[in-house]
C-alpha cells in the first residue's frame, strides 16, 4: 500500500517515465493478447470509444488519449494506492486464487462506502516499482489499484457497460 510521499514519489517516477516514452519500460507478463480478435476486440474498442465519448475524446485525439491513460499514473487522483505481486515461481492457478483476492479487495471496499479502479496498466512499469518498493526477488507485480472515495459526478464513472447475457457463454447439458 502506498500514500504520502512514497505514493507521490511513485506518481512522480513513473509519470516521467511514461512522458518520456522511450520505450525502455516493458511489461513483464502480457495482460492482454498481443493481438486482439473477435469478440474482445469489438468489446474493447466499445467500451474505448464509450469512455472516449463520456470525455468528449473524438478519434486521432492521441495526445487527449495519453492524457487520460496517464490518469491511471496517478491513481485517478486516490490518496491511497495498491501494489499487489505474487511470488512469479507460482502457476496459473495460483493467478486464479489471487483474482478471487482482488476482487475481494474490491468487494470490502466498496462494503465500507470507497471505490477502487484495479490497474492492470502499471505493469508495463514494473522495474520501477520493484525497485522503489524493495520488492524481493521472487515478487512479481500483478498489478496496482486506486482506493478511495468513489466520485459519481465524474463523467468516466457513468459509464455502464454492457454485459453478454447467458446464453452467450453457458451452454447447458441437459
Ligand atoms: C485486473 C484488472 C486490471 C484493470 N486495469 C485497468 C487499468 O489499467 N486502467 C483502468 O482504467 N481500468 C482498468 N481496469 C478496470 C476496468 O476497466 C473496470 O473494471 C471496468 O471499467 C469497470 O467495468 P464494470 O464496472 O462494468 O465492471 C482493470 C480491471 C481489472 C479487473
Amino acid at each position: 500500500m502506498v500514500c504520502g510521499r512514497t505514493r507521490q514519489r511513485l506518481v512522480d517516477a513513473v509519470c516521467s517515465a511514461y512522458d518520456r516514452a522511450d520505450g525502455s519500460y516493458q511489461a513483464e507478463y502480457h495482460y492482454y493478447p498481443r493481438e486482439f480478435f473477435e469478440p474482445y476486440l469489438g468489446r474493447r474498442r466499445k467500451s474505448g470509444w464509450g469512455l472516449y465519448g463520456l470525455l468528449g475524446i473524438q478519434k486521432g485525439e492521441t495526445e487527449r488519449m495519453r492524457a487520460q491513460h496517464r490518469k491511471n499514473f496517478e491513481f485517478f487522483g486516490a490518496p491511497v494506492g495498491l501494489m499487489f505481486s505474487i511470488d512469479r515461481r507460482m502457476e496459473q492457478g495460483s493467478w486464479l486464487d489471487y483474482g478471487m483476492f482482488l476482487q475481494n479487495v474490491m468487494l470490502a471496499a466498496s462494503a465500507r462506502g470507497l471505490a477502487t479502479c484495479a490497474q492492470g496498466a502499471w505493469i508495463d512499469y514494473h522495474r520501477l516499482i520493484a525497485d522503489l518498493l524493495k520488492f524481493g526477488e521472487q515478487e512479481q507485480l500483478v498489478c496496482g489499484m486506486a482506493l478511495g472515495y468513489p466520485d459519481p459526478e465524474a463523467p468516466e464513472n457513468t459509464l455502464a457497460l454492457d454485459r453478454a447475457p447467458l446464453s452467450e457463454y453457458v451452454v447447458v447439458h441437459d
